[in-house]
């Protein structure tokens, strides 16, 4: 459950391509999170923490109507993600429906369920892409991180095969304290296995990912020779790799502009079919969010509801925001971090160093990052959390 960065960045392409005019127009790219559940047990999951149980998913007809509408209103781009897409015995069935309803369709998986003959059966079916998530170079980390034997070796395997079907790939690597180490070989990976991007994605904390983030941040030093080695490789790396790059913004003095401002660009709709303005605004109580099961349509939700018309624009903003000059070029930052951090979404993003609290956490972060502290608490989806057995 990571949103990449692969997303906002053609998302923001795509933005240049239309007028102004459109601007709240449908969004190009849409996030289908088609179901909740996940094999594995990553403690930086950014899915709320409360999940949807797989009774409460769409039926495959019902995402069926879903891609039909989402075709109709002028999507041009759907993501399939969860939790994890494959875990869904109808994926094949949905990317062709997809696909026949004229949509790009990107696969966002784990790659552990999956096999090669499915993998042909999705390229079959029309799917043009594939990113596979990876928690490190090598099997000892990386299972340890994704709580799952063998998940490594899996996704090497799964990597090559999409290659082998033709499909281009793109290799997202979540980055954190206790794997930042192995940057230069997770960018050398990246090319023997032909990926023609790299998401250098250090991790956000929200939902999940909050338990785990004394566990989980990185220390300033780290996060410079990140920063120098993704700068050092994507100038020698020109035309073979792209890299995409997201720094935990913690250590930023300005917030990200989350999903592009509220409500302007992107929207995903949950497993049990909520349309959503982020994947994680769920974990924002208070906010009643629209069903594609309601009798609203799709473009009505975006256009009309109430949760997507809240943190929209700048009109809801309060000091420092208000008055600040940058309020129309990071609407203030991430709601959901603002919630998660201070109990309100319409304040600051933390992230910003205007914000009253942003002091605090800095240096409450840097404490952590110095720290000692390397046990995760495991995402499982059975309900339950497990504490790693072995620390680094
Ligand atoms: Fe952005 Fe608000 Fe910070 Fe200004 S005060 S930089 S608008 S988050
Ligand atoms: Fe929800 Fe940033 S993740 S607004």
């Amino acid at each position: 459950g990571n949103i990449p960065p692969g997303i906002s960045d053609s998302l923001a392409v795509l933005e240049k391509q239309r007028s102004t005019a459109e601007t709240f127009g449908i969004p190009l790219a849409v996030l289908l999170e088609i179901t909740h559940r996940c094999p594995l047990q990553c403690p930086y999951c950014s899915n709320p923490v409360e999940l949807d149980r797989s009774g409460k998913e769409l039926t495959t007809q019902e995402w069926k109507k879903v891609l039909s509408e989402l075709a109709e209103i002028g999507v041009l781009q759907v993501h399939f993600s969860g939790g994890e897409p494959t875990a869904r015995k109808d994926l094949v069935e949905l990317v062709k429906h997809a696909s026949d309803a004229g949509l790009y369709t990107n696969l966002i998986t784990s790659a552990v369920l999956l096999t090669r003959e499915k993998l042909s059966e999705l390229a079959d079916a029309g799917l043009c892409h594939v990113q596979i998530s990876f928690q490190g170079v090598e099997e000892g980390l990386a299972d340890r991180v994704a709580g799952y034997r063998n998940a490594h070796r899996k996704k090497l395997e799964v990597a090559k095969w999409t290659r082998e079907v033709d499909l281009p790939l793109t290799v997202n690597a979540v980055m954190h304290r206790q794997n930042l180490h192995q940057l230069p070989d997770i960018i050398q990976m990246a090319l023997d296995l032909d990926a023609d991007r790299l998401e250098v994605a250090n991790v956000q904390y929200y939902g999940w990912a909050l338990k785990n983030r004394a566990a989980l941040m990185p220390t300033v030093a780290q996060l410079d020779e990140c920063t120098r080695l993704v700068e050092e490789a994507r100038e020698r790396l020109k035309g073979r790799l792209t890299i995409d790059y997201v720094v935990p913004d913690y250590y930023a003095l300005r917030p990200k502009k989350c999903m592009g401002g509220w409500g302007r660009q992107f929207f995903n709709i949950s497993p049990a079919g909520k349309v959503l303005p982020c994947h994680a605004a769920e974990s924002i109580t208070g906010l009643d969010f629209e069903s594609v099961r309601s009798n609203h349509s799709i473009a009505w939700i975006w256009q009309n509801s109430e949760a997507f018309n809240r943190y929209r624009g700048t009109g809801w903003m309060k000091e420092p925001c208000r008055s600040c000059e940058f309020r129309e070029s990071d609407f203030g930052g991430c709601r959901c971090q603002a919630f998660a951090l201070t109990g309100d979404a319409a304040n600051t993003d933390p992230a910003c160093a205007l914000s009253p609290l942003h002091e605090t956490i800095f240096k409450q972060a840097e404490r952590e990052a110095e720290g000692e502290i390397n046990r995760f608490l495991y995402r499982n989806f059975a309900g339950g959390t497990l504490e790693s057995e072995n620390d680094a």
